[in-house]
């Protein structure tokens, strides 16, 4: 059998293990640590100054970053359709009401125009959301000029899911920055990982002190353990930042590395009828964290499904786009607004592998699969 070639793996070098063998001779792999501050002052020092606290998952960072936001038991929270479950389910551990918004084809993240209808729809309704939730997907920025003068307009905040988008940017702005909060995740397959881990950005540095706060179970600065309030067990350990503070180091190789395998697909695949890539609009700029196709089926005379298959067999692994949350069992009794555009893309979309370490080969063969498809 050939090579399995996975869809996003992560690459370490020595840089990592020598940093976790510092964390173990220091006897320092919990909650406390160098890493920890180390990890979180090179978030900083990359988004222009931004308060982070660094947690154990994208998800925690989300539930915060709600909680902050006062989202209650009851209350609305407009939310990308188009994305992981990870993006919705922590406004459900508050008791609250994901509203789910479609995507538009030129980003495939939130439409701006049906979140501003959906909104004046739910204010009509004595309904004002309490917050927006954007999705940055695959890399892509979702339209932030737009989305910026939404949640100006009506006064709700916008909470951006960055998790998959780190490094990317609008004109030189960088995602992760646009709303009154920003998340990433570090998991396995993103473009840096610790393992398991996120973190939460924001330009309000008490916020940033009472997620950090939250993080640590509310633990009170006393002599035994006093709680004020319910707090979680979010902070991120020292052994993952270990890990973060190693890979963010090189995360512009990272880039630099998945735009090229993003390149190589275009050129390889632009002249097959009926396969599209997702352009970057002016002034975009995409990490490629995934790089995913659309195929339409009457030009080519085959599924995404069809295209998973044959990679398979070849031992090739590849992933459909996420499935609209408003079409998930989980969340059947919710609101959506939309036209379908999300199911289209659901429909006829496929992520291909887009690990760094990709060869020129490893492309060659991915893409003999997709020819020998097309001349069936
Ligand atoms: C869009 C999106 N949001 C949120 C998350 C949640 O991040 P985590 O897995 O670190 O909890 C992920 C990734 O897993 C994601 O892709």
């Amino acid at each position: 059998m050939a090579k399995f070639i996975p869809l996003s793996t992560p690459v370490f070098d020595k840089d990592e293990k020598e940093n976790i063998l510092d964390a173990i001779n220091a006897g320092k792999l919990a909650t406390s640590g160098k890493f920890i501050e180390g990890f979180e002052e090179a978030i900083q020092q990359r988004y222009h100054g931004m308060h982070t606290a660094v947690l154990n998952s994208g998800t925690a960072a989300i539930h915060l970053a709600l909680k902050l936001l006062g989202v209650d038991k009851g209350d609305e929270v407009m939310c990308q359709s188009l994305t992981f479950c990870a993006t919705a389910n922590p406004i459900t551990y508050l008791g609250a009401l994901p509203v789910f918004v479609d995507s538009e084809v030129g980003t495939w993240n939130i439409c701006p125009e049906t979140l501003s209808n959906a909104i004046q729809d739910r204010v009509s309704k004595g309904k004002k959301p309490k917050a927006i939730i954007s999705v940055d997907l695959f890399g892509m920025p979702a339209k932030y000029d737009a989305l910026y003068q939404i949640s100006k307009t009506y006064d709700i905040p916008l909470i951006e899911d960055a998790a998959e988008a780190m490094g990317s940017s609008i004109e030189g702005k960088l995602c992760g920055t646009f709303g009154e909060f920003g998340i990433f995740s570090f998991n396995g397959n993103k473009i840096i990982t610790t393992g398991g881990g996120g973190a939460l950005l924001s330009s309000n540095q008490e916020r940033i002190e009472k997620a950090k706060y939250l993080s640590v179970q509310a633990r009170e600065n006393y002599k035994y353990y006093v709680h004020k309030e319910v707090g979680f067990n979010y902070c991120m350990n020292n052994m993952s930042a270990a890990i973060g503070l190693a890979q963010i180091a090189k995360l512009d190789h990272k880039i630099e590395r998945r735009r090229s395998v993003y390149q190589n697909y275009v050129e390889f695949l632009k002249n097959f009828d009926g396969i599209t890539f997702l352009d970057e609009p002016t002034g975009f700029y995409s990490n490629r964290w995934l790089s995913s196709i659309l195929i339409d089926k009457t030009k080519t005379g085959f599924t995404n499904e069809d295209l998973r298959i044959s990679l398979l067999n070849q031992n090739i692994e590849s992933r459909y786009l996420w499935k609209p949350l408003h079409t998930q069992p989980s969340f059947k009794d919710c609101l959506y607004y939309g036209n379908r555009v999300s199911e289209d893309l659901f429909d006829k979309g496929l992520c291909l592998p887009s690990s760094e370490d990709l060869t020129l080969s490893d492309q060659e063969r991915i893409v003999k699969v997709v020819s020998d498809l097309l001349n069936k």
